[in-house]
């Protein structure tokens, strides 16, 4: 392989393949080449012409609760027309080739599991599930709720039902947020793709990693906040890097195999 990142991939590879436990923690950015917007890239993501306190906190559900439903069913309509890109397919893959690999995602789409990772943790939720804000129950979304101006009410307790995200100012999901600490305390490598590192606790989770002894190997076309913790960098869109590390892990370890 030739070139920067080329040299990169090599010796990414090399500690992948060498790994019998890995963690990957993956943000926006791995989403992105499926046509699904970021969250702080300059031009194109979500917080750059959108209020979060607006569309993602108790408050602004409580101020204008049609406006955040009508956003999040925008969200998710897209969500389902995208697709796996080849980033997603190459983990799916990865988890094939190694003996332990427990994937966290920062993401609420379902693409990681679309694309056929078995075990995927999310820290912040999922958009295609729903409960209801005041007694939590959960709700089955009907047909006509995409369209819906104002959102569906609980059948319980009348208050409204809202997306299973988590919102700035709430906590995560205790069970995935533990199972994830554990795996970055006891992993060999860990893998960040495609976030910001900016968003805790879990942007956390390398620096756990890293002081337990992990490589740490980073993919982003950017420079971001959890840079200056990897010891390796490929500065290339996951859908690039991915199916070529991956690639290079299986001929690696089909050579380990005959040697
Ligand atoms: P951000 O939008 O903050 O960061 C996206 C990252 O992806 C940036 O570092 C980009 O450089 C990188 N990126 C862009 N295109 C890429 C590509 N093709 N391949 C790889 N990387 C690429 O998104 P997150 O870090 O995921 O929280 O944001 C974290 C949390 O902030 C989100 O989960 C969300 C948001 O508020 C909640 O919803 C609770």
């Amino acid at each position: 392989m030739n070139g920067e990142l080329g040299k990169s991939i090599a010796l990414a590879a090399e500690v992948v393949a060498s790994a019998c436990s890995l963690v990957v923690f993956t943000g926006a950015g791995v989403s992105a080449e499926s046509g699904i917007d970021t969250f702080r890239d300059a031009q194109t993501g979500l917080w750059s012409h959108f209020d979060p306190q607006q569309l993602a906190s108790q408050a602004g559900f409580a101020a204008d609760p049609g406006l955040v439903w009508r956003w999040y069913m925008h969200r998710l309509a897209r969500v389902e027309q995208a697709t796996p890109n080849p980033g997603h397919q190459a983990l799916a893959d990865l988890e094939r080739l190694t003996p332990s690999l427990t994937l966290i995602t920062q993401n609420v789409d379902d693409l990681h599991e679309r694309a056929g990772n078995q075990r995927v943790l999310h820290l912040h939720g999922h958009i295609g599930r729903f409960h209801c804000n005041g007694c939590q129950t959960p709700y089955a979304l009907q047909p006509d709720d995409y369209a819906s101006p104002t959102p569906p009410q609980c059948m319980l307790c009348l208050d409204y039902v809202r997306p299973s995200v988590v919102w700035f100012g709430e906590i995560l999901p205790e069970q995935a947020l533990n199972q994830a600490w554990r795996a970055a305390e006891q992993c060999e490598v860990f893998l960040v793709i495609g976030t910001s590192g900016v968003v805790y606790p879990a942007a956390q989770l390398p620096l756990i990693a890293k002081r337990h002894g992990a490589h740490v190997i980073e993919i982003n076309p950017e420079i971001s906040a959890l840079s200056d913790v990897a010891d390796v960098t490929l500065r290339a869109p996951g859908g690039e890097a991915l199916p070529r590390l991956v690639a290079e892990v299986g001929s690696q370890l089909r050579k380990d195999r005959t040697a």
